[in-house]
């Protein structure tokens, strides 16, 4: 922290000289969660707060598409991305093409993209969702089959619990949940007898049968205030547990660290640069940010 202090006190100086605000995901390192962040969150959260903004800038600790979707949402702000290459295995993973695609193959359907996709991918979808209200956005379409991209194993996880419909699914993936394996909770359980398990919606299905509860980051850290377990394991990006850590003294958190390469591009280094220059400002073509501000306003509306 002795190192980071200078940067942290000269971030938290250029945001009142730049009337800027810092919007973190929870899965940021300790230094920006804690040190520079005004509002930190899962997605959703996040989406939602980038709509009330009134600072004039907004600083994007977290990765592009959160950045875009920021942006699409209030297009008056500078939206700043300090680390242009901080992308998601998810969004690359599929274009719009993919998703006129899967309309070819299921006419009709109406298609629900997470929001963990580029603005072009959402302005060709018709809703977006969350990990946080997957369920509820598909349990709310209407027909039988609904198209979901482009996490495979979000759908899945979806599936069982909205078992009236028929999802299809693009065979995208995180490359941080994917990596947990039944056996590792397994062997956490028994190595650590008492252990309450949660994991995130975009592990795989067998993994999250192992889990004693599973759900966004937000919902994690609600979980554990509520449940207050002795040892818990978040089966998720390995910055949650240890940002969350200082507010639950009483609670131990074990198993693997898995971080995610995109997310941990995100530096105090970066973030001061950007600031300081004004560089890194995402830019969405108004046309599509038009269709995909629709795909995310309706997620919004049907989520509140
Ligand atoms: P949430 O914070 O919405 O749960 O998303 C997790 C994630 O992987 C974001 O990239
Ligand atoms: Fe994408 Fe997974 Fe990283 Fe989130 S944790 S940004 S879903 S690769």
């Amino acid at each position: 922290w002795a190192m980071q202090a200078p940067y942290v006190a000269a971030i938290n100086r250029l945001k009142q000289e730049r009337n800027a605000v810092v919007l973190a995901h929870n899965y940021m390192t300790p230094d920006i969660y804690h040190g520079i962040a005004d509002f930190v969150g899962d997605s959703l959260q996040l989406a939602i707060k980038a709509t009330e903004v009134e600072a004039d800038v907004i600083v994007q600790c977290g990765v592009h598409f959160m950045a875009e979707t920021s942006k699409v949402l209030n297009p008056a702000k500078t939206v700043l991305m300090p680390d242009m290459e901080a992308g998601c295995s998810l969004a690359e993973s599929i274009t719009a093409e993919g998703i006129a695609e899967m309309r070819a193959q299921y006419p009709g359907a109406p298609v629900v993209s997470y929001v963990n996709t580029t603005a072009e991918v959402k302005a060709a979808s018709d809703i977006c969702c969350t990990s946080s209200n997957a369920a509820q956005i598909v349990a709310a379409m209407e027909g039988d089959t609904v198209i979901m991209t482009p996490d495979k194993y979000l759908a899945q996880n979806v599936a069982k619990q909205v078992p009236q419909k028929r999802i299809v699914w693009w065979d995208g993936a995180c490359i941080v949940h994917e990596r947990f394996t039944p056996q590792d909770l397994r062997d956490f359980r028994e190595w650590n007898p008492g252990l309450r398990i949660i994991a995130h919606p975009e592990c795989p299905p067998d993994v999250v049968a192992e889990a004693d509860f599973a759900g966004s980051t937000a919902g994690i850290i609600d979980w554990v205030g509520r449940e207050k377990p002795e040892k818990t394991m978040l089966v998720t990006e390995c910055s949650m547990a240890t940002n969350i850590s200082d507010a639950f003294p009483e609670v131990e958190f074990l198993g693997p660290c898995n971080m995610c390469p995109y997310m941990k591009k995100i530096t105090l280094e970066k973030v001061l640069y950007s600031l300081h220059s004004m560089s890194g400002a995402v830019e969405v073509d108004p046309k599509i940010a038009d269709r995909a501000r629709l795909a995310v306003q309706r997620m919004i509306d049907l989520s509140r």
